[in-house]
């Protein structure tokens, strides 16, 4: 067994004897020793059976270079132990001390405009630095070498939230180094970046240097390698000191906490590293659409762990302190974001923190243990969601079955939204959101997939916005298509090489055949009407295209929706031929949603409530193992038909035909205890 399947085997252990973890990050070396005591008490009042120790104790362990002040840390560890709760153990690299970055500047990063940044806030290290990064590998392998063996250590967690850019010399350097190794030589990489464009030619990788301030617009193609540099970069951070912990011995699973779509890190790279995906997930209340926004985030997350569950590794319990403008979050609410995470895959549920920061930068940002203390409705939701999490123990390491992938690539995100393209208004997150929201409102889930991944399983495969696709992910496309899997593709799709070179002829050149039209010039485009043509209906009062528009003509392909008005009048935006779909422009919602709700049925393919093809608005449906989820986002009750007799893992209470949510409530409906 290798060393991952092996730590993967040991957080399923961990998980099988404690059930769902439940806890968050734990940061005692902030307060004094008398609070620990009470900290620990209190944990057990709400439950809480994991915690992340260490996050940001650099400067407490070293605090001046070479030192070790490890008996903080062996009282702490010892005590939680002795309490039964399970330690997830930091490596603290996130936050060097100060003193590193007075004796070696060159830890410190630098930013686009050349600004060094200095230490008395967080994340001051350079990834590229390799004083930074020798520090930090001393003191992950004295920690390793400390902690392996300890009983109360369950789990690793490598720095956090990577996600430092450095644009300095030492990330210069790094920066050739990868292009040398991806191009293999000067004129290659000329050739890619087709620097003959403005004079950028360069005669020697020792000339080029990352995106800095420039008089105008970068070449996209070296931003776009910087951005894939700096995602590599990270993760060899990480990968270090990753291998330096297995190194000492420590059989634990080893992980580092993701932040969802993130704009610097590519997942779909670092997935593999990690032996349990985790995730921190802070969905805005004040956002009407959270629930689906996190929803997707949460199959993105099932997804990079190949189907295996996941870890909620940090979220709020009420408000955050980050946002221009903080709303807090109901316990019922902050409930319902927990329940959400459990039904859609999450093992662990754990909180951005345990105790309230007294002060510094996070004094307002909420706890499972706020100011007030113990007497608090805050802290009572905490224990309630602990007992509730005991009762759904059951779920702990169960799956979700989908046959819908999304498709979406970080590097085609990337090159599709350098600027200077026909609109800025294209956004590939909020096309992405758009049309998952649709598959999200009937129940069925995605696997978030590369395009370049295995597609075979699937019936339905989606392709929101992929501006780059491979000459072989195009193919893989039109083979699922011929074996009868239906094929929707949004506008602005295989339009660039991965260089992000512009393919040459009419467009998409890779997918002409598939959805038989094409089309010749990309343009942003005001909101405009659609005829939508007989038999091919949309619930939208105004069916409407805008933002982007393609000049399509039809070459085979039906034309389901054309332009009405102006130039564009006549000119296709929606084209069906045989089982893929295409459209050449953003469609308003009902439209988009009518082309979904036809590839849907075309394939089969729906959601987990018989009978109810789009679910009552606000309802959240999701089956994970045999326990299906019913979450009500909404202010008022929702009855829904289900099959009598099964039974609430959260009451205990038998359904009848129907089952009805309380507002903002959520059932676990087992089938298993079918009586
Ligand atoms: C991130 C960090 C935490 C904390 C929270 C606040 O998730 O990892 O250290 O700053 O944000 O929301």
């Amino acid at each position: 067994m290798s060393s991952t399947t092996t730590a993967r085997a040991a957080f399923d252990a961990l998980i099988a004897e404690r059930g769902l973890a439940f806890g968050g990050d734990y940061n005692p070396e902030q307060w004094p020793r008398e609070t620990w005591r009470e900290d620990v008490r209190l944990m057990r009042e709400a439950g809480v059976n994991f915690v992340t120790v260490g996050v940001f104790s650099w400067a407490t362990i070293e605090p001046r270079p070479g030192a070790r002040e490890w008996d903080w840390l062996d009282e702490i560890l010892a005590l939680l132990h002795e309490n039964g709760i399970a330690v997830d153990l930091a490596t603290p690299v996130a936050s060097p001390p100060p003193w590193l970055g007075i004796q070696h500047p060159d830890v410190l990063p630098v930013d686009r405009d050349g600004v060094r940044l200095i230490a008395g806030s967080r994340n001051q290290f350079s990834p590229a630095s390799r004083t930074y990064r020798e520090h930090a590998l001393a003191i992950t392998r004295d920690i390793a070498a400390r902690y392996a063996e300890h009983p109360a250590v369950r789990m690793w967690h490598v720095g956090n939230e990577y996600g430092q850019i450095d644009h300095g010399d030492e990330a210069a350097r790094e920066f050739r180094i990868w292009l040398e190794r991806r191009y293999g030589g000067i004129d290659a990489l000329n050739a890619a970046w087709n620097t003959a464009f403005w004079s950028q030619r360069y005669d020697s990788f020792d000339e080029i240097l990352p995106p800095r301030r420039m008089p105008y617009l970068v070449n996209p193609a070296q931003s776009l390698d910087f951005r894939r540099h700096s995602s590599d970069q990270l993760l060899a951070c990480y990968t270090e000191l990753r291998d330096a912990i297995r190194a000492s011995g420590a059989p634990q699973p080893i992980t580092t906490n993701f932040m969802g779509f993130f704009a610097h890190a590519d997942y779909h790279s670092w997935a593999a590293e990690a032996d349990v995906v985790s995730d921190d997930q802070y969905p805005d209340p004040a956002n009407p659409d959270a629930a689906s926004e996190i929803a997707l985030v949460q199959d993105l997350m099932r997804s990079l762990g190949r189907g295996r569950s996941w870890m909620l590794m940090e979220q709020s319990i009420s408000a955050v302190s980050w946002r221009e403008h903080n709303l807090p979050k109901s316990p019922l609410r902050a409930r319902r974001d927990s329940l959400q995470a459990v039904a859609r895959g999450a093992d662990a549920i754990c909180f951005f923190q345990w105790r309230q920061a007294r002060s510094g930068a996070e004094r307002f940002h909420s706890s499972m243990l706020p100011h007030a203390g113990a007497d608090s409705d805050v802290f009572r939701g905490a224990c309630r969601q602990g007992a509730d999490l005991q009762k759904l123990a059951a779920v702990a390491g169960t799956e979700i079955a989908t046959d819908v992938a999304l498709l979406f690539d970080w590097s085609a995100w990337w090159a599709g939204e350098e600027p200077a393209r026909p609109t800025e208004r294209l956004s590939t997150m909020e096309q992405v959101n758009r049309w998952y929201r649709s598959l999200w409102r009937r129940g069925i889930p995605v696997d978030v997939r590369h395009p370049d991944a295995e597609l075979d399983d699937y019936r339905v495969i989606l392709v929101p916005h992929a501006y780059i696709l491979s000459d072989a992910a195009a193919q893989a496309l039109a083979g699922a298509a011929a074996r009868g899997a239906q094929v929707v593709i949004g506008p602005f799709s295989g339009v660039a090489d991965e260089n992000a070179g512009i393919l040459q002829g009419r467009s998409p050149v890779q997918l002409r055949e598939l959805i038989g039209a094409s089309g010749e010039e990309w343009s942003g485009m005001l909101p405009g009407a659609l005829q939508l043509a007989d038999g091919f209906s949309a619930d939208d009062d105004a069916p409407r295209a805008s933002i982007l528009a393609e000049r399509l003509r039809a070459e085979g392909g039906e034309v389901l929706a054309a332009h009405a008005d102006g130039d564009l009048a006549g000119i296709p935006a929606v084209i069906r031929n045989d089982n893929a779909w295409y459209l050449g422009a953003v469609v308003s919602d009902g439209v988009l949603d009518a082309v979904l709700a036809r590839a849907l049925a075309a394939a089969s393919v729906t959601g987990p409530i018989d009978g109810l093809d789009t679910l009552p608005d606000g309802l959240e449906a999701v089956r994970r193992g045999d326990v299906l989820f019913l979450l009500n986002h909404t202010q008022h009750p929702i009855d829904v038909p289900v099959t009598a007799g099964l039974v609430d893992l959260l009451t205990g209470e038998e359904t009848g035909d129907i089952v009805g949510i309380a507002p903002g409530d959520v059932r676990a409906l087992s089938e298993r205890q079918h009586r």
